[in-house]
């Protein structure tokens, strides 16, 4: 087969020389066994932050967090991010490299309970934490705020037992807000931002900050401690 008769995204970028039929489907499902680890991953994950909510839910009758979102990264999008970084060809490199194929996001009420979320995840003994990047406590230039984490966790197939890696993403509803829109705001534009608007989302972050401290502030007073 011709490279260039390969439409799969990922496997048109990793093929690079004629390929025996043989081969590419030998690759076809090395690819499809990467994205269902991928995927389990994050069922996993989604299964531990349930559990995590009904148990709050349980003895304090309150939500520690408002909702998860996941998501594997498609396949334009993993070729896009390898190109961009010129990380070697190969479903290996894929894998070493990228460590957002697997994406969980959640959504929490107040700050102090992205920190909740955190220690219940790294506690349990099959998560390891591979690198802890935390944007609140540094928020970025342009007023970013979120705590990422990324992680490793053991999926088990019939015949296999693989580390999967992880980004999780844990904000508050107020963080996500913000992201949310300076990423439709980023989306949209042509050009760079141009520096006063970047001074101005910086603006808009700080503001929602302060409000975010405010209504767990008041959260606190009004029911004794949260937890
Ligand atoms: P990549 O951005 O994935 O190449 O890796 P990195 O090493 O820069 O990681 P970082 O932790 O900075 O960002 C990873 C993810 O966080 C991104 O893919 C976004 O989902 C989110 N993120 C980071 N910065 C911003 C930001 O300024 N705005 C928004 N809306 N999201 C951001
Ligand atoms: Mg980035």
């Amino acid at each position: 087969m011709k490279p260039e008769n390969i439409n799969h995204p990922v496997l048109n970028f990793i093929i690079e020389d004629d390929i025996t039929k043989e081969d590419y489907y030998a690759l076809v499902s090395e690819y499809q066994q990467m994205i269902l680890l991928y995927e389990s991953a994050v069922k996993q994950l989604i299964t531990k932050f349930e559990i995590f909510n009904q148990e709050y839910k349980m003895r304090g009758a309150r939500n520690p967090i408002e909702t998860v979102k996941s998501r594997v990264k498609g396949p334009e999008s993993i070729v896009r991010k390898m190109k961009k970084y010129g990380f070697e060809k190969s479903l290996e490199s894929i894998v070493l490299n990228l460590n957002d194929v697997a994406g969980v996001r959640v959504i929490c009420s107040y700050v102090s309970d992205i920190y909740l979320v955190r220690d219940m995840l790294l506690a349990q003994q099959d998560v390891t934490l591979v690198e802890e990047r935390d944007y609140i406590k540094a928020p970025k230039e342009n007023g970013y705020r979120s705590l990422h984490l990324i992680i490793e966790l053991p999926v088990y197939l019939t015949r296999t037992v693989s580390r999967v890696k992880a980004e999780i993403q844990i904000r508050t509803i107020a963080m996500d807000f913000w992201a949310s829109l300076e990423h439709n705001i980023r989306y949209k534009a042509v050009d760079a931002f141009p520096p006063g608007v970047v001074k101005e989302l910086r603006d808009c972050a700080e503001i929602i900050a302060v409000t975010d401290r405010r209504m767990e502030a008041l959260a606190h007073k009004l029911h004794q401690g949260l937890h």
